[in-house]
């Protein structure tokens, strides 16, 4: 299966999409479904990096969260013909930076309210993804601590993938769904988690990648980014997608879904064959991640909430610290510089183009289950 190859519902729902302020083309024959939505989870789920930042959320704090008007679950509530959300999603407590232990407080801002719908990204930051971004794509030469640039990589790499399999993580991952199905959903709701997607096109050894650095300035950079380092970021995206569906999904089959984003991504990642002019294409369409030097919608400033800065919550704080100024705020690389908040932490986010995708896919899934219920009521 291509990764185009949707539903017909799903290519009408696109179409819509695309002309919301049209008239639905087949509304006689589709019902008004209600639904209520909710949108739970981490920066993939706000929409960093996705466009312009909201301002309509119960909790005011979409800008703090970075949540974007680019956000497949923002998208999706503008999935006009079948009213999946109201155009509008006030319920929208996802914010960049949290962990699975910050869902409790997610749930408590829904203030006992109940959902048919909540869609779910989480985890990413708790297996260190940020973190392994900063060290293995963009280290620079003046960076503190280590010099031995690629053993640091290595270093964060394993512990990544040992947070990954740390079963206690996946303990917390399921508590955490027990809590959402307790006090957010509706009796007969559903949670929809997305999962991640891998950043590269399969790494080929000396490849155009292998000898490109991520790092815009190459007086400083210092790390080719290498087909081993690539393979090992790819996997352990792979390896968090099959362990969220072996061990969450298939515990909680009757009220979790799980939504692959990876798919979609498939000719759309870094480092593809046919981009061996410019491998990494900031600004190239068809490349569906922010790179850092990518051309952001947002105008504005970020300001993310800084309660308790930790290298966990924001591994980008510690790597701008020893940037120079001269680098940082060089209009030549990106119009924001790369010392801005919101140029750094959108690196390695999907586009608004990927998220369009992701609400695609979402609003077919909600409504091949509403059919099912109706065939088949619980
Ligand atoms: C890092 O890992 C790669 C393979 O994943 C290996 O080839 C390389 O030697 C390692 N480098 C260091 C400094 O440990
Ligand atoms: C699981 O959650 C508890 C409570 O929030 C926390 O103390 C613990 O460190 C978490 N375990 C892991 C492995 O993250
Ligand atoms: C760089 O940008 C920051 C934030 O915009 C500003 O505070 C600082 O003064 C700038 N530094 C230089 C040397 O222009």
């Amino acid at each position: 299966m291509g990764p185009f190859t949707f539903s017909v519902l799903a290519v009408v729902a696109h179409a819509c999409l695309i002309s919301a302020e049209q008239q639905p083309l087949i509304s006689a024959s589709i019902p008004h479904l209600p639904i209520r939505v909710a949108a739970l989870g981490d920066s993939y789920s706000a929409g960093l990096g996705s466009g312009k930042f909201l301002s309509h959320s119960n909790d005011g704090r979409d800008n703090a969260c970075a949540r974007m008007d680019g956000s497949y679950p923002w998208l999706l509530s503008k999935l006009n013909p079948f009213h999946i959300g109201q155009g509008y999603l006030p319920n929208f407590v996802s914010c960049s930076g949290n962990l699975l232990r910050d869902i409790d407080s997610q749930i408590e801002a829904l203030d006992g309210k109940r959902f048919d719908v909540v869609t779910l990204s989480i985890s990413g930051n708790d297996f260190k993804f940020g973190q392994a971004v900063v060290n293995c794509v963009y280290p620079y030469r003046l960076l503190p601590g280590t010099r031995r640039f690629e053993k640091a990589c290595n270093d964060t790499l394993t512990k990544a993938q040992n947070a990954i399999e740390d079963p206690a993580k996946w303990n917390n991952f399921t508590k955490v769904i027990e809590k959402m199905k307790s006090e957010v959903l509706t009796t007969a709701g559903r949670i929809y988690i997305t999962g991640y997607a891998k950043f590269f096109a399969p790494p080929r050894e000396n490849d155009a990648c292998d000898s490109t650095y991520f790092f815009p300035r190459r007086l400083f950079a210092a790390l080719p980014m290498k087909s081993a380092t690539r393979l090992r970021l790819n996997s352990l995206v792979d390896l968090v997608n099959s362990k969220t569906q072996g061990k969450i999904i298939s515990q909680f089959a009757s009220s979790v879904a799980f939504v692959d984003i990876d798919s979609h991504f498939t000719g759309r990642r870094f480092c593809e064959p046919e981009n061996d002019e410019d491998p990494i294409g900031a600004d190239n369409p068809n490349v569906w991640f922010n790179d850092l030097t990518t051309t952001l919608e947002e105008d504005s400033a970020w300001n993310p909430e800084t309660v308790t800065p930790s290298p966990e919550r924001d591994p980008w704080s510690a790597w701008a610290l020893d940037l120079p100024e001269s680098v940082k705020n060089d209009t030549e690389i990106v119009g924001r510089g790369i010392g801005d908040n919101l140029q750094r932490a959108s690196t390695f986010h999907p586009k608004k183009a990927a998220h369009i995708l992701t609400a695609i896919k979402l609003g077919n899934m909600i409504l091949e289950d509403f059919a099912r219920q109706v065939s088949s009521p619980v």
